[in-house]
């Protein structure tokens, strides 16, 4: 490692203490203490989570990181501190939020991301570090490092969009929990899947935006080794607030444990929005879903979805066997 890289790594060490000193010994800290406490997090979870809070005033942790050797060049570097192009006094970038510590896959604390406690209109809800040398969030990977261990006992790993989602399954219960940070899987993320199992279970958020990425992350794994399926979280919630309205075990039985099937999953994507009882999307329905079929099904999985597809449409499944023969032929 360039000595370079280890004092950026140092410097986030002294900061996730920091962090989290000030979230749970001083007054600052208190209404971020309440607000995780809220959302159902216990002290043992913020403490192994190494979650904190950062001052609302400019340079506690700039100051900190003088004391303790850091150059501004450093803090600068490190993502931590941004220090004005033209003078004027270096300030802390994460300010007033609660701080989630990011870590590589071997575990060490190479970001932050900061949650806002109260949402206001200005201000993105998260705040991440910038591109470092030694963070960059599309080769990272939420609790990677502890996910590794639990899938070796569970057997696949659990893909979400955001960390609250892997804290709140993780006091569900589901340990092999990593989130993407957002909706934008990249080839290391799979290459560092790959690297622990062979099954993902695809768990996005409900809404609009997290089916389409289940939609797009289904695809990337189709063409991939790893062998995927899709737990679908109803009526727009996302995994976070369906465990706190349901609760761990409805979580953890009808949710992570009854995953769809690609196939299954993509009927369940070319359905949404339509009507079945409207003969136009009938049709489009049996289209997207013939040209889903075409390709890379074997006969059973044929068999089995196109009497799906017939008992949801009325159609024969006679008929769409014929129809679906000619979509395989183009
Ligand atoms: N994200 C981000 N910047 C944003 C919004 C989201 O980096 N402005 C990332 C975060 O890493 C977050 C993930 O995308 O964990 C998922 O976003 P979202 O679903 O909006 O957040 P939640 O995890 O649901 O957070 P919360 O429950 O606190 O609203
Ligand atoms: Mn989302
Ligand atoms: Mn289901
Ligand atoms: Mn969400
Ligand atoms: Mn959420």
């Amino acid at each position: 490692m360039p000595p370079q890289h280890r004092r950026l790594l140092e410097a986030h060490t002294f900061a996730a203490e920091f962090y989290q000193h000030l979230l749970l010994n001083t007054v600052e800290g208190e209404e971020a203490l309440e607000y995780l406490t809220g959302r159902g997090f216990t002290p043992e979870a913020i403490e192994r989570f190494g979650v904190g809070y950062s001052l609302g005033n400019s340079d506690s942790l700039a100051r900190l990181l003088a004391r303790k050797g850091f150059s501004e060049e450093e803090m600068a570097e490190a993502g931590l501190v941004i220090v004005p192009e033209h003078g004027g006094k270096p300030f802390d970038r994460f300010r007033n939020r609660i701080m989630f510590p990011l870590h590589d896959p071997n575990g060490r604390t190479v970001g932050f991301s900061g949650r806002v406690i109260q949402k206001a209109d200005n201000e993105p809800k998260y705040l991440n570090s910038p591109e470092t040398p030694i963070f960059n969030k599309g080769e990272i990977l939420y609790n990677y490092h502890n996910a590794r261990l639990a899938a070796r006992k569970s057997g696949n790993v659990i893909l979400f969009e955001g960390f609250m989602d892997v804290i709140s399954a993780d006091l569900a219960g589901i340990q092999s929990g990593v989130a993407i940070m957002g909706t934008a899987l990249s080839d290391k993320h799979l290459a560092l899947l790959g690297r622990i199992t062979r099954q993902v279970v695809i768990c996005t958020d409900g809404d609009d935006a997290g089916w389409e990425a289940a939609r797009r992350f289904s695809r990337l794994f189709k063409s991939g080794r790893t062998d995927a399926t899709v737990a679908v979280i109803p009526d727009g919630m996302d995994p976070d607030d369906y465990i706190r309205k349901y609760g761990g075990g409805q979580f953890r039985e009808q949710v992570i444990g009854q995953p769809h099937t690609l196939l299954s999953f993509a009927m369940m994507y070319a359905k949404r929005g339509k009507n079945l009882n409207n003969e136009n999307d009938i049709l489009q329905y049996i289209h997207e879903v013939l040209a889903e079929l075409a390709g890379n099904t074997t006969p059973v999985e044929r068999d089995l979805y196109l009497n799906q597809l017939s008992r949801e449409t009325g159609v024969s499944a006679e008929a769409l066997t014929a129809q679906f023969r000619k979509a395989e032929a183009r």
